[in-house]
């Protein structure tokens, strides 16, 4: 069984964005909204600061308060769209459920569209010719590659079908000539269609819930799940994936574990779609 190490491989794909960067006559610029009190989303905007910090991406997070209307945030995006300075905008989610997401993620500019949630660029993935790929995707689509998995000709089984992970990964793999099959909750044996896989891909955010019997003898497994479950540490809490890692990884050819997973690729691809999103809006 080989471990797919997020860690390592993000680490190298910031370097590349680090280097990347340094040969940049300006500093890309990343501004991240956060209209939430909610601790997971908090730590995830930290994350994505430390990682525009190490690589030289020059970022800041605006915070709005979750009482504020939608209006407010709007005003806010607007003025992030008008800003010279600013090449990448993302808007962390979940919004307060008073907000409409749709309307707060079609508000950014497309072109400044870090995290590719706009129509816009989910259309252009859709159509073959991306401009910015969602960074979730993004980063399992490279571990893979880094993994030297086929992703041509391969049956990857996405179990999870959300705007932000499920239906874009399927796009981008179908590019890249694999035979993709979405599962979700109202799927008809669910294990049926994990079992046939030579690539199984968790992002339903149910913890442990792929288990060795719905794993094939030597798949790939992917593993997008963050879930918080009691534990009897300082935090109360820890982290475990959608995947029973203990167990599949005695079935599995090749397995990413959580944390130190899909969870840092992400991170890191959101600097390459910051780079990428300001050299195309500069124009080097
Ligand atoms: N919430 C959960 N995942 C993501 C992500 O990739 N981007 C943003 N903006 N919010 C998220």
């Amino acid at each position: 069984m080989t471990l797919i190490d997020g860690d390592e491989i993000s680490a190298r794909v910031r370097d590349e964005v680090s280097r990347e960067i340094s040969d940049l006559d300006y500093t890309p610029r990343l501004v991240a909204v956060l209209m939430s009190d909610d601790p997971a989303s908090e730590t995830y905007v930290r994350m994505k600061h430390q990682a525009a910090e190490e690589v030289g991406v020059d970022s800041e997070t605006i915070d709005i308060d979750p009482e504020e209307t939608e209006e407010a945030l709007l005003d806010v995006i607007d003025d992030l769209n008008q800003d010279e300075d600013v090449d990448g905008i993302l808007v962390q989610l979940p919004l307060p459920d008073h907000v409409d997401e749709h309307a707060a993620l079609d508000a950014v500019a497309p072109e400044k569209d870090v995290d590719g949630f706009h129509p816009e660029n989910k259309g252009r993935l859709m159509d073959g010719r991306p401009r910015m790929v969602p960074a979730t995707p993004r980063g399992v689509h490279r571990m893979l590659q880094e993994a030297d998995v086929e992703v041509d000709g391969a049956d990857v089984t996405i179990v999870g079908r959300s705007n932000i992970v499920g239906k874009p990964l399927a796009a981008l793999l179908t590019n890249h000539d694999a035979t993709v099959t979405v599962c979700h909750s109202h799927t008809d044996d669910l294990a049926a269609h994990t079992r046939r896989a030579d690539v199984v891909v968790a992002a339903v955010g149910v913890a442990e819930m792929i288990d060795a019997e719905m794993v094939a003898e030597g798949a790939t497994v992917i593993d997008v799940g963050i879930n918080r479950v009691d534990a009897d540490n300082d935090k109360g809490y820890e982290l475990v994936g959608d995947v029973a890692f203990d167990e599949v990884k005695e079935v599995a050819g090749a397995i990413t574990p959580v944390p130190g997973g899909v969870g840092p690729m992400t991170v890191a691809c959101l600097m390459e779609n910051t780079v990428e999103a300001a050299r195309q809006r500069r124009k080097n």
